[in-house]
């Protein structure tokens, strides 16, 4: 069966019919080459590389990336959590995010993380103000918005002025002096995120030379950080884009980082976990429609918001070839939401009954399912080699009514 598509060694209708569909379906190889890439092309600046949690945060992905070294970058404590559970280190774990409440910043302090990545005034005087009730110090870092443009989708730019990321640059040294007035604060270092998705190196550079201008202004003022965190990582092939090399973002980051002291850290999420992973699902019907053709599958934009979204493109391909007169048609779900598509107008020689992988779907796509519909969400399954394992079964209805109660309110 060579025409039939695999994952490692096995072959996608042996998980369809083990697991059912859909299936989120992982290669174990595929991460650990990912991460390899960005070890091997920063390895002379020995960083930390914080996987950032939010990309797929199922714990048996985050074990392994534990396991080879990884620290993580998280936005919750719901994420701190996943991290911990999966023998993840808090002392190797940054935390970001605009919105950290009372309640996150006391648990990760207590755990002991790296580092809080904070976005304003008012976040520093929070930390302040919990780690004094603890008797503790928080690191923190300030999360510069570097005011460049990542050159991606608008919804996915996080660099901007216009965008609510970040201490403005021009208000940064104030914030730094603010910070360095506060009793239970350790200032440890400075970060950016640009953006996510981003197919061009110049904006990530950009925003690594402004920051390194902040960097020399603070010494001055006698503020010497220890590390500096450039963020999320490169943007991922799911069509034809041209990616950056890792290899010259590494170069970029050690030409621009060389003779100063600063420990190297980087979040990079989708570019760890996107292409190690599909979705697998069945088709259901093929309606001609009056207009255009559909092929119905039974995943949906519950199981994938990308397309939806962002107008986001996913490669989808049969997993096995059939030698059928293709048909041109949008490939769709079941919810009932004209923007449930998962692909347009797409070329597909396929029939009810048969299984479609929707590639690069690693990452950001289990972490933002929903129920939407009251779907349950899909089982997530991890293959190595010729071995394959659940690694979150598939939720019941049951469980989503666990919470719920019929009351009437009189
Ligand atoms: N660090 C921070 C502070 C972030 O906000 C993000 C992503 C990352 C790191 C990881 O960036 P990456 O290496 O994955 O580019 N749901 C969207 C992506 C949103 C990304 C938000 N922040 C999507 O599906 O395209």
């Amino acid at each position: 069966m060579t025409d039939t598509l695999h994952c490692e060694q096995v072959p996608l209708p042996d998980l369809a019919a083990a697991y059912g569909t859909p299936l989120y379906v992982y290669s174990t190889q595929a991460l650990t080459d990912a991460l390899g890439h960005y070890q091997h092309a920063f390895a002379a600046l020995n960083p930390l590389i914080c996987y950032a949690v939010k990309a797929n945060g199922n714990l048996s992905i985050l074990r392994h990336f534990a396991r080879l070294g990884c620290g993580f970058d998280i936005v919750s404590g719901g994420e701190l959590a996943r991290v911990l559970a999966a023998g993840g280190s808090a002392a190797k774990t940054i935390f970001s995010g605009v919105g950290k409440s009372v309640a996150e910043i006391e648990y990760a302090l207590q755990q002991g993380v790296l580092c809080f990545n904070v976005e304003s005034l008012p976040e520093l005087d929070r930390i302040n103000a919990v780690a004094a009730r603890l008797g503790k110090t928080a690191p923190i870092s300030l999360r510069i918005n570097p005011d460049v443009d990542a050159q991606t989708h608008p919804y996915i730019s996080t660099g901007l002025k216009a965008n609510k990321f970040g201490i403005a640059f021009a208000d940064a040294l104030a914030a730094y002096q603010h910070a360095a007035s506060l009793p239970h604060l350790r200032i440890t270092g400075i970060d950016c995120h640009i953006g996510s998705q981003l197919t061009n190196l110049s904006p990530l550079v950009e925003a690594l030379e402004r920051l390194l201008v902040l960097v020399d202004t603070l010494a001055a003022q006698g503020i010497a950080l220890q590390h500096i965190d450039i963020g999320g990582g490169v943007g991922i092939v799911y069509d034809n884009e041209e990616v950056p090399d890792l290899a010259a973002y590494a170069q970029a980051v050690a030409e621009r980082l060389a003779g100063r002291k600063l420990k190297l850290m980087l979040e990079p999420g989708r570019s760890l976990v996107g292409n190690a992973g599909l979705l697998l699902t069945q088709v259901e019907f093929i309606k001609h429609g009056e207009e255009k053709d559909f092929v119905i599958v039974d995943a949906a934009m519950n199981d994938l918001l990308r397309p939806s979204l962002y107008d986001a493109h996913h490669r989808i391909e049969p997993v096995q070839q059939k030698a059928i007169a293709p048909i041109c048609a949008d490939v769709v779900g079941p919810i009932c939401e004209t923007g449930d598509f998962l692909g347009k107008a797409r070329t597909l020689a396929v029939e009810p009954g048969d299984l479609l992988a929707i590639h690069s779907a690693g990452a950001y796509t289990a972490s933002m399912a929903s129920n939407y519909n009251t779907r349950p969400r899909a089982a997530e399954v991890l293959v190595h080699g010729h071995q394959h394992r659940l690694i979150r079964e598939r939720e019941t209805v049951a469980q989503l009514l666990a919470g719920e109660q019929a009351c009437l309110a009189d």
